[in-house]
């Protein structure tokens, strides 16, 4: 049992080096999917998910960021000046959608780094980590972090979201391995981040959605620096397991990752093929091209 998750941080400092040229003045976390930023479905999943407080971790170029979810008092006249009632219901739920806060990450130092710079804001309850440039979609009605949020309020410790991936990309990812005490849900033993093939305990990796318990902390201060040179959040996670429990849960949905060019592409197709205004003429001009 745990208290209920009511924080989230998001990571969005990375420099998104893997989406050069358009990540030097963009911030990758702020390229749009149909008509939204990447960061703006993250931060709804978080609402949905029952997310009051958000902070989202910065850094140099990041500033459209701030500006996408801050009021903007002049563009709300303007729309009630011409009538655009959609777009102004529009504006007003994003900026209704929960608190956001912000805090700079001085430095690359790693998602585990990332996290540290939440200590002060997140202070003594479980949190939510949503990753900043991924889009993850659920089949069930509930949110995956709604389903993470489920699991840690009911069994305490932490959990995280898992896919499955084939044994050549378990090296991509942080791997858990671990015995399931229900279906989808594996109670972990092993955390290893981005390990060779022949080394990983299983193949099902991390998805870019945890729910931490708030003793993270002290291991991610006491954690060394891991893969990359980086502080690992897996290693802290790795080390917090031998206290407290860590769920994994096999979720049923589909991953985004925005941060890399070609699920950018493909994800776009996907969220305007489920568009009413725009999936028939689309569909029409791909049956042009392929
Ligand atoms: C990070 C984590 C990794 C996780 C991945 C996707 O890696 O370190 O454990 O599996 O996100 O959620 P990155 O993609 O930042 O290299």
């Amino acid at each position: 049992m745990s208290a209920p998750v009511r924080k989230a941080v998001i990571p969005a400092a990375g420099h998104g080096t893997r989406f050069l040229p358009i990540s030097k003045a963009v911030p990758k976390e702020m390229l749009p999917v149909v008509d939204k930023p990447v960061i703006q479905y993250v931060v709804e999943e978080a609402a949905a998910s029952g997310i009051t407080d958000i902070l989202i971790v910065i850094s140099r170029s990041k500033r459209p960021i701030e500006e996408h979810f801050h009021p903007a008092f002049e563009l709300e006249a303007e729309l009630e000046a011409k009538n655009r009632v959609a777009e102004l219901e529009d504006l007003r739920r994003l900026q209704s959608l929960a608190r956001v806060h912000y805090v700079w990450q001085a430095k690359m130092g790693g998602l585990g780094d990332a996290i540290l710079h939440a200590r002060e804001h997140v202070g003594d309850e479980p949190f939510a980590v949503l990753l900043g440039d991924t889009i993850v979609t659920s089949t069930s009605d509930k949110p995956v972090t709604r389903q993470l949020a489920d699991v840690v309020e009911a069994h305490g410790g932490s959990a995280v979201a898992l896919q499955q991936v084939p044994p050549e990309k378990v090296s991509r990812y942080g791997i858990l391995g671990g015995q399931e005490i229900a279906p989808g849900l594996i109670r972990a033993d092993q955390f290893v981040e981005k390990p060779r093939p022949e080394d990983a305990p299983s193949n099902l990796a991390v998805s870019a959605r945890y729910v931490l318990s708030p003793r993270i902390f002290e291991h991610l201060l006491r954690t060394r620096p891991g893969k990359g040179g980086e502080l690992q959040l897996t290693d802290a996670m790795a080390s917090l397991m031998k206290e407290e429990t860590l769920h994994g849960l096999r979720y049923d949905g589909a991953r985004h990752d925005i941060g890399n060019k070609l699920d950018f592409l493909k994800a776009n197709l996907h969220f305007a093929l489920q568009r009413e205004d725009i999936a028939e003429a689309l569909r029409a001009h791909l049956h042009t091209l392929v």
